[in-house]
C-alpha cells in the first residue's frame, strides 16, 4: 500500500502535477493534488455539483490560492495538515456544514464567506493572516486567532457567534468592521491600539476596546446593545465619529482630544446626556456637529473650534437656548428641538405639560442639508450591508 502510494506520488511529481495551477474537474483532479505536500500555484474547485466532500489531508503548503465556491452539494471540507497558503477563500457553498483546517497558521487572505449552514470551523492557531473575513456562516464560535497585527478583519452576519476574541491584535494596518452577529456578542479588542482604516464595531452586547488610541479613519458604533462604555485610550479620530442606534445610557472618550473631520450622534434612545465625563477634554471638531435625540443637558467642557455645521434635533429637556450655551464655539447652529417642560416625565404625559418646540439658528449662511443626507446615506449603506 505504502509503495503503491509512493510509485504514484512520483508519478505525479514527474508530470509536475505539484507545481502547475489546476482547475479541478473530478475526485481524481484532487486525488492528484492530495499525493502533493507542497503544491505551487492555485487550486480551483469551482461549481462541480459531484463533490459532497473534499479531502485534502496531505498537503501541507500551498504557494497560491485554494478556492472553494458555488459547490451545492458539497457537505465538509477537510484540510488536515495544510499549513500555509496564500489564500484559502470558501465561498458560497450553500450546504457546507463542516471546514476542519485544525494546522492552518499562515495564510495570507482567510475569507468565508456565504456559507449559510457552516456550524464547525476547526482552526486551532491563525497566527499569520492579512485579511480575515467570516461572513454570512452559521458558526457560534471561532477557532484561536493569534495573530499580533493583521491588515483587515471584517466579521459580519454570524447570527449564532457570540465570542469574538480578537485580544492578540494589537494593530490593523487598514480597517475593522464587525456587525450583525449573534444577539449576545461578546467583542474584544483588548490589545488593539491602532486602526489604519475605519473602525465599526455594531450589534455587540459587550465590547472591549480599552487601548485602542488612535484610529485613521471613520470609528463608528451602530445598534450595539451593552450600557455603558468607556474609549479609554483614544486620543484621536483622524475623520469622523459616529454613534447611532445604540443602547447605552453613557459612554467616555476621557482621552479624546481631536476628531478629524465630523462628530455624529443619533438615535441612541437611553442616552440623554452629554454630560462633563462624555468629551472632557475635545477641543476641536474641524467638520460638523449632529446631534439626534432625546437629550435633557449637553455639554462639552474643552470644545473650543467647530469649523462646521452644528445640526440638533429631537426630543428632550434641552432647549434650543441651551443648546446655543453649551455649543457657544460654533458659529452655525442649525437647532429644532421640541422641549419637554422640567417638570414633566420625560416619556409619559408629555402632551398635557408646558411643551415648546423651539427653533432656532445661528448662521453664517451655510446649508446643512448635505451634512444630514451623507450621515444618514451612509447608515443605510451600512445597513444593506449587512443584510
Ligand atoms: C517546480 O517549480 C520549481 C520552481 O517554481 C522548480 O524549481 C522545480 O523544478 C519544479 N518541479 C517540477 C517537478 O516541475
Ligand atoms: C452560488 O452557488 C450556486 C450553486 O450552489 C450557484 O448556482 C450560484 O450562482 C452561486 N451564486 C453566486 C453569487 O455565485
Ligand atoms: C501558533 O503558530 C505559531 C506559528 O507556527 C507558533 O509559533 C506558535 O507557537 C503556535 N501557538 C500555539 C499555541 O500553538
Ligand atoms: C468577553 O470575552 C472576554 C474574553 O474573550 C472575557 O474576558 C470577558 O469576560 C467577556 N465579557 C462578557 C461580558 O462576557
Ligand atoms: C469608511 O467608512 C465610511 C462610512 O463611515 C465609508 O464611506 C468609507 O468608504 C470607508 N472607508 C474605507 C476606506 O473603507
Ligand atoms: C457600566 O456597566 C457595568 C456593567 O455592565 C457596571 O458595572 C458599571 O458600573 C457601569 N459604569 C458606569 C459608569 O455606569
Ligand atoms: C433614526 O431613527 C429614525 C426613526 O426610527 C430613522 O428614520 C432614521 O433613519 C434614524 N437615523 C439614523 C442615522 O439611524
Ligand atoms: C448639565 O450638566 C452640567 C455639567 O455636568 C451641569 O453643570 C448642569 O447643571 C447640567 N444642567 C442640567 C439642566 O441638568
Amino acid at each position: 500500500m505504502k509503495c503503491i502510494l509512493a510509485i504514484t506520488t512520483i508519478v505525479a511529481l514527474a508530470a509536475g502535477a505539484c507545481n502547475k495551477s489546476i482547475n479541478v474537474k473530478s475526485q481524481t483532479d484532487i486525488n492528484t493534488i492530495n499525493e502533493c505536500e507542497k503544491f505551487q500555484g492555485n487550486v480551483v474547485i469551482d461549481g462541480i455539483s459531484s463533490l459532497d466532500t473534499i479531502s485534502i489531508d496531505n498537503l501541507k503548503q500551498i504557494s497560491g490560492d485554494i478556492i472553494i465556491q458555488n459547490m451545492y452539494n458539497l457537505q465538509t471540507v477537510s484540510l488536515g495538515k495544510l499549513a500555509s497558503a496564500n489564500s484559502l477563500k470558501i465561498l458560497n457553498n450553500t450546504n457546507v456544514y463542516k471546514v476542519d483546517i485544525p494546522s492552518l497558521t499562515k495564510v495570507s487572505d482567510f475569507q468565508v464567506i456565504v456559507n449559510p449552514n457552516l456550524k464547525e470551523m476547526n482552526y486551532k492557531n491563525i497566527s499569520s493572516v492579512d485579511n480575515f473575513q467570516i461572513i454570512n456562516t452559521y458558526v457560534s464560535e471561532l477557532g484561536a486567532f493569534t495573530a499580533p497585527s493583521v491588515e483587515n478583519i471584517e466579521v459580519l452576519s454570524n447570527l449564532q457567534l457570540v465570542k469574538l476574541d480578537f485580544s492578540s491584535v494589537g494593530k490593523a494596518s487598514g480597517y475593522i468592521n464587525i456587525a450583525n452577529n449573534g444577539k449576545n456578542a461578546n467583542i474584544t479588542f483588548s490589545s488593539l491600539t491602532d486602526v489604519g482604516g475605519n473602525a465599526s464595531f455594531a450589534d455587540a452586547a459587550a465590547l472591549n476596546i480599552n487601548k485602542l488610541s488612535t484610529i485613521a479613519d471613520d470609528f463608528s458604533l451602530y445598534t450595539n446593545s451593552f450600557k455603558n462604555l468607556t474609549v479609554g485610550q483614544l486620543t484621536e479620530a483622524q475623520k469622523s465619529i459616529t454613534l447611532s442606534g445604540n443602547k447605552f445610557t453613557s459612554i467616555s472618550f476621557p482621552k479624546l482630544k481631536d476628531i478629524g473631520s465630523s462628530l455624529n450622534i443619533a438615535n441612541n434612545t437611553n442616552f440623554k446626556s452629554i454630560d462633563k465625563n462624555t468629551f472632557p477634554e475635545l477641543t476641536t471638531i474641524p467638520g460638523s456637529i449632529i446631534l439626534v435625540g432625546s437629550f435633557d443637558n449637553i455639554t462639552f467642557p474643552s470644545l473650543s473650534t467647530v469649523d462646521g455645521l452644528v445640526g440638533l434635533s429631537g426630543k428632550g429637556r434641552l432647549s434650543c437656548k441651551d443648546a446655543e450655551d453649551a455649543l457657544s464655539a460654533a458659529s452655525n447652529i442649525e437647532c429644532e428641538l421640541e422641549t419637554i417642560a422640567d417638570d414633566s416625565e420625560s416619556d409619559g404625559d408629555e402632551e398635557k405639560s408646558s411643551n415648546s418646540k423651539s427653533k432656532s439658528s445661528k448662521s453664517a449662511g451655510v446649508s446643512h442639508s448635505v451634512t444630514f443626507a451623507a450621515f444618514f446615506g451612509g447608515a443605510v449603506a451600512l445597513v444593506a450591508a449587512c443584510l
